[in-house]
């Protein structure tokens, strides 16, 4: 019996061009939409990498031309046979809450060993300094990313408009929008403009070395959420505002497990103190038009998962 060759001389096979846009984490939804944007900018199909961990959606990806490759994020070897030194790379953050340094590690050491032209990373508003439940993650790639010394684009990335998509299914089945929120506001964009920003990232070198600060261009409160959600429903939604401690419970009774049900709230303590609310304009700027207002963003967010 022929012993199986090993991964990384199968993934060395892959084709190279002189220069190639890669992006891991092409297989999600932020990916797939990146890839999106980089063809209708005009990138040639056959210059991009969509790399990630699905095979059905890598076949599908490329059906569309793009090339494509099976990546783990915890396995470097898989990595290091991605990079060359011609390469720009999009590192967008993994989903995998708590293993995510030492996954964004493997491609930043990868990356760093092919001495790759240019990294381009997702984080999140103010990493640095944010008491964002998300944060600390996001703050020790950041902190990875400049001590590899590899010129890099930070692109803080705010709340998508798509994370009320459950907002929206409860409301529909009764009428109202639990939160514990209070009056903090979020200024919340769709994905496909931080798509789009990263698309321009990756092709637009004059972004190296900035750290942006990307956001939607107007911030709304509960109320103004609750409305978008009444528009996108076709019906009437109340806004239910309670506490920390009985938004918890109300989370528990409704069936959503410990840890889920502490994370949701702590991040609309983050919301009601304002860590998701901040307008800087940058997402805007960089792509070249306003950012999806929030009832659009929830009717093509409906739209696309019906
Ligand atoms: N700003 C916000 O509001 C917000 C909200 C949610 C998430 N996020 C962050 O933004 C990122 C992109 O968002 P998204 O909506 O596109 O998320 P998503 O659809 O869940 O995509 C996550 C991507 O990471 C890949 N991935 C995860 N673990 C991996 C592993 N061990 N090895 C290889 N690939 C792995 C997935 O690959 P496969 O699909 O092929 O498994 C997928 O391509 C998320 O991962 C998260 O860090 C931000």
């Amino acid at each position: 019996m022929s012993a199986c060759r090993p991964f990384d001389q199968v993934t060395a096979t892959i084709e190279r061009e002189l220069m190639s846009y890669i992006v891991i984490g092409a297989t999600g939804h932020l990916g797939t939409l990146t890839i999106d944007s980089l063809l209708e900018r005009g990138i040639d199909p056959n210059d991009i990498v969509a790399a990630g961990r699905n095979t059905d959606r890598l076949a599908a990806l490329a059906e569309r031309g793009v090339r494509t490759q099976a990546i783990d994020l915890n396995d470097q070897a898989t990595l290091t046979a991605l990079f060359s030194a011609d390469d720009t790379v999009l590192l967008i953050s993994g989903s995998e809450l708590g293993q995510r340094v030492a996954q964004h590690g493997n491609v930043i050491d990868a990356a760093k060993t092919a001495g790759v032209k240019r990294l381009i990373y997702t984080s999140a508003p103010k990493a640095d300094t944010s008491a964002l439940v998300l944060a600390p993650e996001h703050k020790a790639t950041e902190e990875l990313i400049a001590a590899s010394e590899l010129p890099a684009t930070i692109l803080r990335n705010g709340w998508y408009s798509e994370n009320y998509l459950p907002a929206v299914e409860q409301a529909r089945q009764s009428g109202t929008l639990l939160t514990s929120a209070g009056d903090g506001r979020v200024s919340s964009a769709s994905r496909r403009d931080y798509a789009e920003a990263a698309a321009v990232a990756l092709i637009d070198d004059t972004t190296t070395g900035k750290t942006y600060e990307l956001s939607g261009d107007t911030a709304w409160d509960q109320q103004e959420l609750a409305d978008a959600i009444s528009v996108t429903i076709g019906g009437e939604v109340a806004v239910h505002n309670v506490t920390p401690d009985e938004h918890l419970a109300l989370l528990k009774a409704a069936g959503v497990d410990e840890g889920m049900a502490g994370f949701l709230v702590a991040l609309d303590a983050n919301t009601r103190d304002g860590l998701l609310g901040e307008t800087s304009g940058e997402l805007s700027a960089l792509i070249g038009r306003p950012t999806t207002p929030l009832v659009d963003g929830l009717r093509a967010a409906v739209a696309v998962s019906a």
